[in-house]
């Protein structure tokens, strides 16, 4: 049966993926943003998974406000990489798992999760700058991502956005449809975006370290504590962008019940209007 072995966390500020497309990575800036992720990256070679379950934001790039889907699960072959204005980054493009993709889809929706299928999409930062940051660059040789990726969308843009509570217990759903898959496949979860910030109004460029390191702690040691705060006090604590924490919680309640081990833990201000924040969890089996 497949199973999940790990969960990632991570930011997805657009400004890294300019910063790793433009080769500044040096830079005194940047530099401790990347050390960040050293850990991460050598972690992913060691423990390259069959499948990557992404949990992201589209900001409004593949989705428009015609069309908001809350969850959206992408059941596609493959996905092309956005252009967000700038042209599309010269990142591989992201293959899919169908079958899986599809067997996840049977499972949430009749386990009461109202899922969107999606079989196009082109996907943003917020999908691919969590692969850089974990994977790197690939090399022109073998110019691909170390997996297949279903990528899953979930509205934190355009209110109302889904409670923390309901994103947790999306991703037991999510555990038990893994669980229930009849192929020997190693699943890792990724929640992304975050952490604190707001880009917007009078209060754009906030970031609470109180928060996010609160935050983390509840994350890894209490995440049903964590996954009762309601959206309003992300908005005000963290930031209106800082919603995109909520993501997270699909991730960890994807997680077994027994504590999972803490890999990695990282966090740093400033990068681009954010707080960075990371963290690695493996399951004990
Ligand atoms: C920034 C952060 C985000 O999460 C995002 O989606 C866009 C911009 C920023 O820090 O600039
Ligand atoms: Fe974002």
């Amino acid at each position: 049966m497949a199973k999940i072995t790990a969960s990632v966390y991570t930011s997805h500020i657009p400004a890294i993926g300019a910063a790793l497309d433009l080769g500044k990575t040096q830079e005194d800036y940047w530099k401790p943003v990347f050390a960040g992720y050293d850990f991460s990256k050598q972690w992913m070679k060691d423990n390259t998974p069959d499948v990557i379950f992404l949990v992201f934001n589209d900001h409004a790039t593949a989705f428009s406000l015609e069309m908001i889907p809350t969850f959206a699960i992408g059941t596609a072959a493959e996905y092309q990489i956005a252009d967000e204005g700038w042209g599309p980054r010269p990142v591989p493009k992201v293959i899919g798992h169908p079958e899986l993709a599809s067997h996840i889809a049977q499972s949430v929706i009749q386990d009461d999760f109202d899922l969107t299928i999606v079989n196009k999409m082109d996907v943003d930062h917020g999908l691919t700058v969590p692969l850089s940051l974990m994977c790197g660059q690939p090399p022109v040789s073998n110019f691909a991502w170390p997996c297949p990726v279903i990528p899953f969308a979930v509205n934190v843009v355009q209110y109302p956005v889904p409670s923390g509570m309901r994103c947790y217990k999306l991703g037991q759903a999510i555990r038990k449809a893994v669980e229930s898959y009849d192929q020997d496949l190693n699943v890792q979860i990724w929640g992304t975006g975050g952490m604190s910030h707001q880009l917007q109004g009078p209060r754009a460029g906030l970031i609470n370290k109180k928060f996010d390191s609160d935050f983390l702690d509840k994350l890894i040691a209490d995440p049903l504590a964590q996954a009762s705060v309601p959206h309003i006090d992300y908005v005000r604590e963290a930031g209106s962008e800082g919603i995109e924490l909520v993501m997270w919680l699909i991730a960890r309640g994807a997680m077994s019940t027994k504590p999972p081990k803490l890999a990695h833990r990282f966090y740093h201000v400033p990068a681009s209007n954010t707080a960075v924040g990371h963290a690695i969890l493996e399951n004990q089996f």
